[in-house]
């Protein structure tokens, strides 16, 4: 019952499974074990460095930073964007035409989907997906074909590298019909931490300009690699025209709540998503973009973008140790701050009280409710991020997001130890 009498919500968002968001958090909250160490979500457990908070409590004090923002974001932003941007192009990138800001990285990929995308038109996804496209590429009626990522078939007993996870270039051709508009990449990756290499950037490159199909590049993870990054929009000037590469200021800058992104591309793909962006929200909040603006003018400068790959590493490298110890496999990331752990050595009680809710979901969504109930430790069921048909892929699996202070990783490891008892 909605309480809305005759009135029904509209079917693209009533009718949806409970999501692994509201799963987790709940369960982390009913825990006998308070508080919880939740690796669940990837916000960050620290604050933005100082250079940019300042900035931000700067930008509230003027008044023209406290109005509408231009549709397509302020100019000191874009220019800093373009600034920052074009030594990896190779040339200078036009901050007026080829960079627009949006509400973070999800409402400009909403904003590209809403651009291209007519009821009916095909968009190709790589398994695991970011939740949020399914939702952004179904609201203008675009159709989900997606492609798995195959994981390492040594992934349950041992560690490797999450490059190990790939594509089978022949199932992604077969994907491709006459309908398909688009497809979404996802370099560093979430949740598997693949940095996709140039080798495999470039078949799939090729084949979206054999086909014509535009390339949404979610590179959000930009500034955290591990081993060398290729900026798909780099690869060739044909491939450039058919691709959007989508950023994140709230994933660069530790400050996801922000909701600062972008998008960047070919002038006459991006005079769309700025058109459709308008209509979505108008423009973003200004004091933050401007705040953002100082972050991109200065992070060089101040060391940001070495000391970030660093301390990030640091903490994978921290953290990951207690699956060593334990000797449990992971995919040792290549990027990003997300790291896939195999437990398919963890033994669940045959007689556990599952709730039905966890009961009726896939092995990790189990695994990742006694994780919260045992240990302490909240993660995330990575199946969600699959179609039901490809879901047991992923079912051995949990998502921990490392950007937590040191001491919490260290709280995590000690009850992560607990495990051991389970464990074959
Ligand atoms: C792969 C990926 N893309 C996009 C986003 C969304 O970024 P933003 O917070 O800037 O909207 C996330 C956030 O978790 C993500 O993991």
């Amino acid at each position: 019952m909605t309480g809305l009498g005759r009135i029904k919500p509209a079917a693209r968002v009533s009718g949806q499974k409970q999501d692994v968001w509201s799963i987790i958090n709940e369960a982390a909250a009913a825990s006998p074990k308070q508080p919880i160490v939740n690796m669940g979500q990837g916000f960050f457990g620290y604050n933005p460095p100082d250079f940019i908070l300042n900035a931000a409590k700067e930008a509230l004090d003027r008044v023209e930073c406290n109005q509408y923002s231009p549709t397509k974001g302020r100019p000191r932003l874009k220019k800093a964007i373009a600034d920052a941007y074009s030594p990896f192009w190779g040339r200078e990138i036009d901050p007026e035409t080829e960079v627009t800001i949006t509400t973070g990285a999800n409402e400009g990929m909403l904003s590209a989907f809403m651009a291209f995308i007519e009821p009916g038109d095909e968009v190709i996804i790589f398994e695991p997906f970011f939740d949020q496209y399914i939702s952004n590429i179904e609201m203008p009626g675009g159709k989900i074909v997606t492609v798995p990522l195959h994981p390492p078939s040594t992934g349950a007993t041992r560690t490797s590298s999450a490059a190990d996870w790939a594509v089978d270039f022949e199932e992604l051709e077969k994907a491709i019909t006459p309908k398909t508009k688009m497809i979404v990449l996802n370099t560093p990756h979430n949740p598997v931490g693949k940095v996709f290499s140039k080798k495999e950037l470039q078949k799939i490159g090729h084949l979206c300009v054999k086909n014509e199909i535009i390339i949404l590049s979610d590179e959000v993870y930009d500034r955290l690699y591990y081993v060398p990054f290729t900026r798909m929009s780099t690869l060739s000037p044909e491939i450039e025209a058919l691709t959007i590469t989508v950023g994140s200021a709230g994933k660069n800058f530790y400050a996801t709540g922000w909701r600062v992104g972008w998008l960047m591309g070919p002038a006459d793909l991006i005079k769309y998503v700025s058109a459709a962006h308008t209509r979505i929200c108008y423009s973003s909040v200004s004091p933050l973009q401007e705040a953002c603006a100082v972050g991109f003018e200065q992070a060089s400068a101040q060391g940001f973008w070495d000391s970030t790959i660093h301390d990030m590493k640091s903490k994978m490298d921290r953290f990951n140790k207690v699956w060593d110890e334990l000797g449990m496999p992971y995919s040792d990331p290549e990027g990003g701050y997300f790291v896939l752990v195999n437990m398919n050595k963890v033994k669940l009680p045959e007689d556990y009280p599952f709730p039905d809710h966890v009961a009726s979901r896939p092995r990790d969504f189990k695994l990742a409710w006694f994780l919260i109930q045992e240990v302490g430790v909240a993660a995330i069921p990575p199946t969600e991020f699959y179609t039901d048909k490809n879901a047991h892929l992923a079912e051995d699996y949990v998502r921990f997001a490392v950007c937590k202070d040191d001491e919490v990783l260290e709280e995590a490891k000690n009850r992560l130890r607990g495990l051991k008892k389970y464990m074959e």
